[in-house]
């Protein structure tokens, strides 16, 4: 009886070990499995080039390659690209059990793209001038950064000539972009400084030249057409001490001629080319713009003709007017030199010596002689 009792306890035990092992063996067949399954469905993600440049338009699905038992739920999200550096991204992901993942990574925003420079190719200005070289400069980047452009190269705004110069413009990533032009300083025609042949400094100011501080009009040099505005005071002065003086002597002058306006003197010169033709015309008639009565320091005496020569008046003006700052303008046989035919009424004021030192005992010198100057039309 008791050995049967005995028995029967040894199989429970042996029952319960087999169903242990069991368990353990299904325990570890399941164990397996559920991982195998497990690593079958991991969500598995494959990434692009993460490098990206500042302000473009991207989507985050572009860094995206390959993606593995998941689907990104915010791929259509547009990435903030604005600034440079370093930029977390993060990504929705529904796996296959339809729940939500969230995946992360870094993306790097740079700038590679160089600045792009518009701008003139040729720049033409005065000598002198105060040219501003980056007034029609523009320059713009991917960045958005405001970048002024700078000039490379050397030039001399002073000096007449073509310099090759440069735009540079860079990014704060340090793209740089240059663009090569030509920077032309020439001389202004109506302000400018030049040597006569015999060494006088001339100054054109606004359209007037001057040479050693003397107005000249003649057919090199002109007038702007709006200069001038009547007889300088100097010039009347001039004329009534010696219209004074001639009195005191029984002489009778007067004036025939002061100012002419460029227009008045277009008229005159226009009515002679008429009558006579131009090359006459031009032998005693002076263009608008190139007349001497233009500027206001020029008159005519008595009567406009030869005739004037042989008077008492005429013979004492030649002789005296130096002394009042005068000179006979267009002396008898210069007409090469002055442009023009003797006029003996013709006087033009000067002031100071060189009045006295033109009339040269009464070989009068002219003022192209004097300052190795032409009067020739162009
Ligand atoms: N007769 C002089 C040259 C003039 O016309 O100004
Ligand atoms: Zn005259």
């Amino acid at each position: 009886m008791r050995r049967i009792k005995k028995n029967n306890s040894n199989k429970v035990i042996l029952s319960l070990i087999i169903i242990l092992i069991l368990g353990i063996i299904f325990y570890g067949v399941y164990y397996i499995y559920s991982k195998e399954v497990y690593k079958k469905n991991k969500v598995e993600v494959i990434l692009n080039e993460l490098k990206v440049e500042i302000n473009s338009e991207v989507l985050l699905n572009s860094f995206i390659k390959e993606i593995k038992n998941g689907e990104i739920i915010n791929k259509n999200v547009m990435v903030d690209t604005s600034k440079l550096g370093k930029k977390k991204i993060e990504l929705i992901i529904k796996n296959k059990n339809d729940e939500e993942e969230k995946y992360n990574f870094d993306i790097n925003v740079v700038d590679t793209i160089k600045p792009v420079i518009e701008c003139k190719k040729e720049i033409s200005t005065y000598v002198g001038s105060d040219i501003d070289l980056l007034k029609d400069v523009k320059v713009s980047d991917n960045s958005l950064e405001d970048i002024k452009a700078v000039v490379k190269g050397n030039y001399d705004i002073k000096k007449e000539g073509e310099y090759k110069l440069k735009y540079e413009a860079k990014d704060s990533s340090n793209n740089k972009e240059e663009v090569d032009f030509v920077l032309k300083v020439v001389n202004d025609p109506n302000n400018r400084t030049f040597t006569t042949s015999k060494g006088f400094n001339g100054k054109v100011v606004d359209g007037v030249t001057y040479i050693d501080g003397i107005l000249i009009a003649n057919k090199t040099y002109s007038l702007p057409s709006n200069y001038g505005s009547g007889i300088t005071s100097e010039t009347q002065k001039a004329f009534n001490q010696m219209q004074a003086d001639a009195k005191a002597l029984g002489l009778n002058l007067y004036l025939s001629s002061g100012f002419r306006s460029y227009w008045t003197q277009q008229t005159i010169y226009n009515n002679y080319v008429a009558r006579d033709g131009q090359a006459a015309a031009d032998t005693y008639s002076a263009r608008a713009g190139h007349s001497e009565h233009q500027t206001g320091l020029a008159f005519d005496l008595n009567t406009i003709n030869d005739s004037f020569a042989n008077t008492a008046e005429g013979k004492w003006v030649a002789d005296n007017c130096h002394k009042y700052g005068l000179i006979l303008r267009y002396p008898k046989g210069k007409d090469n030199v002055t442009g023009y035919k003797y006029e003996s009424w013709h006087l033009r004021y000067i002031g100071g010596e060189l009045p006295s030192k033109l009339y040269n005992n009464g070989d009068w010198i002219t003022l192209e002689e004097y300052f190795g100057i032409d009067s020739k039309y162009n």
